[in-house]
């Protein structure tokens, strides 16, 4: 068998060319331009290549985007103040505070002062319990992108048995609690392993769809999968040889039925996910709603989404 490759950089290229449309027509109706601000601490070169494509994404997309940037000893107490700052500015609608940040700072703390309602990351507690309780407000936008991808090529979750590697805040944790969920994109069985797993392949070898999150550049070999896996790489690891994922490419794409690619899989609709919750965040504070759209999570009924079917 050879897997198909899943083109994450096409259907993100496709969905920011409709957002940029709905943008457009919201912002003129509207007078405001949804806009994001990014916070970046720090010298980490990886995270200032991730922050300038989700500026320029924006910008491309109709959307305004600032950067806040912050040496490296910037004292936890500035990085707060900074962030209250954002939080009353009328005119930033979504905040992101790219980690990971330097060692000095508690990043829970951190995330804990991000105003819920502009938390595009969907990382404040109350976004991730609202996520939890299966009532998303943002969700968060690795998950976000790999379950549109699985949708946009017909690749159903429900009573599937999907193997989640990596417990991380960002990708792991929501990623498993959204196939939990019922309903489109969910209905899945999880197992989510992590470092302290033993025997890493028993698990692996069950799996229908694999999610590599771990960050160990080609740790997913062929021998730990079973003939016609999905098998969805984030990991994106700086070696040598350039850039790689967490998967084998060239001996997994041969058991495969389905594999991402890296680049150009996973990382494009993170981004675009980005770009989604922004305007939705800017629909949020302008009207106090959030209109359901075409991405995942957005059926569901979150408080503000008076107007969903779903709402009670
Ligand atoms: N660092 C790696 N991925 C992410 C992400 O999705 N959001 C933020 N804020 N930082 C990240």
């Amino acid at each position: 068998m050879t897997a198909t490759v899943l083109d994450g950089k096409k259907l993100a290229a496709q969905l920011r060319s409709q957002l940029a449309e709905q943008v457009a027509a919201w912002s003129s109706q509207h007078r405001v331009v949804p806009t994001l601000a990014a916070v970046l601490v720090g010298e980490d070169p990886a995270s200032r290549v991730y922050v300038g494509k989700k500026q320029r994404a924006c910008r491309k997309a109709g959307l305004e985007s600032r950067l806040v940037e912050l040496p490296q000893h910037t004292p936890q107490e500035r990085l707060l103040e900074v962030i209250a700052e954002l939080n009353a500015d009328r005119a930033v609608h979504g905040i992101l505070v790219q980690l990971p940040l330097p060692e000095h700072i508690d990043t829970q703390v951190v995330l804990r002062h991000v105003d819920p309602q502009k938390d595009v990351d969907g990382f404040h507690p109350e976004n991730v319990g609202l996520l939890v309780q299966g009532t998303p407000r943002f969700v968060p936008c690795t998950p976000a992108g790999i379950l549109r991808l699985l949708h946009h090529y017909k690749i159903p979750t429900a009573g599937r048995h999907v193997v989640v590697l990596g417990r991380s805040q960002i990708v792991g944790k929501p990623l498993a609690n959204l196939l939990l969920q019922r309903g489109a994109g969910g209905d899945a069985t999880v197992t989510v392993c992590h470092s302290r797993t033993p025997d890493l392949a028993r698990f692996t070898r069950q799996a229908e769809i694999l999610v590599a999150a771990v960050g160990r550049p080609g740790m997913v070999g062929a021998e730990m999968l079973r003939p016609g896996v999905v098998v969805v790489d984030v990991g994106i690891n700086r070696t040598e040889q350039g850039l790689v994922g967490d998967v084998d490419f060239a001996s997994v794409k041969q058991v495969a039925s389905y594999l991402t690619p890296v680049p150009g899989g996973v990382g494009p609709l993170t981004v675009a996910m980005l770009l989604w919750n922004t305007f939705q965040a800017a629909q949020l504070q302008v009207e106090g709603k959030i209109t359901a759209g075409p991405l995942p999570g957005e059926d569901a009924p979150c408080p503000e989404n008076a107007d969903s079917p779903w709402a009670s």
